[in-house]
């Protein structure tokens, strides 16, 4: 088994340890799409496309999405442990495949917001619980906003009653074209429901509630309890889309550090969170949605915000399955998932 090494003034247990902070991201269908590569003067973050999926994700957009939710909880682990980092994002030639590189860039002594942030990495998770129906304060709104910003992203919060109508519209019509594409079922099918020891996917307990028809959000089926009459969801979420100024990989990689770094303020509020990607995930959907937002913005993802009670947390891989020794090549697409 792959051991851990010495980095970047740290030693192999700290390394271990900050592997398993990024470990925690959150990442679409609990894929896990991250490898590390462990050199003395650098952590190498490579995408996993072992578990891409081809159907839901065919541009491995929320692949990296995920990975760049990895990569800021690495550099808040790095961070408290006196390490600033040094981000390369798509180094090219210096990393060959790596989505990103971090170096040692001397010394830090994190701060109580990044010390609360990454505090709340393994509280965070995505709830799909019904919410409680109370008002999300306009300073929690705010932080928030701050949040992906001072990630260079932005935070679109869905506000009017159109915007509202307009974006469930968005959200149905993804849905539904999902629901009728075999492949993105099986997809999902692959990481749900009764997986004894599985060590990816959304198990039952993280479902939620099963959706029905007559809801005003069309959630994803994750295959969850069965409903009890009167367990409906909130009928007010606050709903905000978290967008990139850059199409492309940068602008994944940045969107994915801001979306955690808003998951993980949405924590420390006391907020939960889930997800619903499906405009942005079917193309066309998307391209409506992106001129609906004025055409600038790059719709990212879309969260839905609010109060809830606790839910478990899904497993992880343990961080010797994510190293990479100096030699191996990073498995090409094969659908290792199936
Ligand atoms: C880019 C991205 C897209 C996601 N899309 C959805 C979604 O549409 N519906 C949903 O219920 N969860 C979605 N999730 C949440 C993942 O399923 C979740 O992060 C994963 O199962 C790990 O669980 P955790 O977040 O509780 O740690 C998404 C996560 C990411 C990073």
């Amino acid at each position: 088994m792959a051991q851990v090494a010495a980095a970047l003034g740290l030693g192999p247990e700290q390394i271990e340890s900050a592997l398993t902070t990024a470990s925690l991201a959150p990442s679409v269908h609990n894929t896990q799409p991250w490898r590390f590569r462990v050199r003395r003067d650098r952590i190498e973050l490579h995408p996993d496309l072992g578990y891409k999926l081809a159907a839901t994700d065919p541009e491995d957009r929320e692949l990296r999405l995920s990975c760049g939710a990895a990569l800021f909880n690495l550099r808040l682990a790095l961070q408290s442990m006196g390490v600033r980092p040094l981000v390369s994002m798509l180094p090219g030639h210096d990393a060959p495949g790596a989505l990103a590189v971090v170096r040692r860039g001397g010394t830090i002594k994190i701060d109580d917001e990044h010390r609360s942030l990454l505090d709340a990495v393994p509280r965070r998770r995505t709830n799909r619980r019904p919410f409680i129906e109370a008002t999300i304060d306009p300073r929690q709104r705010h932080a928030l906003a701050r949040a992906a910003e001072l990630e260079r992203s932005w935070l679109y919060v869905v506000a009017t009653r159109e915007d509202r109508a307009q974006l469930k519209r968005f959200v149905r019509q993804a849905h539904e074209i999902q629901l009728g594409d075999e492949d993105v079922q099986t997809e999902l099918s692959a990481f749900t429901g009764n997986r004894p020891g599985a060590i990816d996917g959304v198990p039952p307990a993280s479902a939620g509630i099963r959706p029905e028809m007559q809801d005003e959000w069309a959630f994803r089926d994750f295959q969850g309890s069965e409903r009890h009459p009167g367990k409906d969801y909130e009928s007010d979420p606050l709903v905000v889309v978290l967008c990139s100024f850059y199409d492309g990989p940068l602008g994944d990689l940045l969107a994915g550090q801001a979306m955690q770094r808003v998951l993980l303020t949405a924590t420390t509020h006391g907020l939960s969170a889930s997800f619903l990607s499906q405009p942005v995930e079917v193309r066309r959907v998307r391209e409506d949605l992106r001129r609906s937002l004025g055409g600038v913005l790059v719709p990212q993802t879309v969260l839905r915000v609010g109060f809830s009670t606790p839910v478990p947390a899904t497993p992880r891989r343990s961080v010797a399955d994510l190293l990479l020794d100096s030699n191996e090549h990073v498995p090409a697409s094969g659908g290792s998932h199936r």
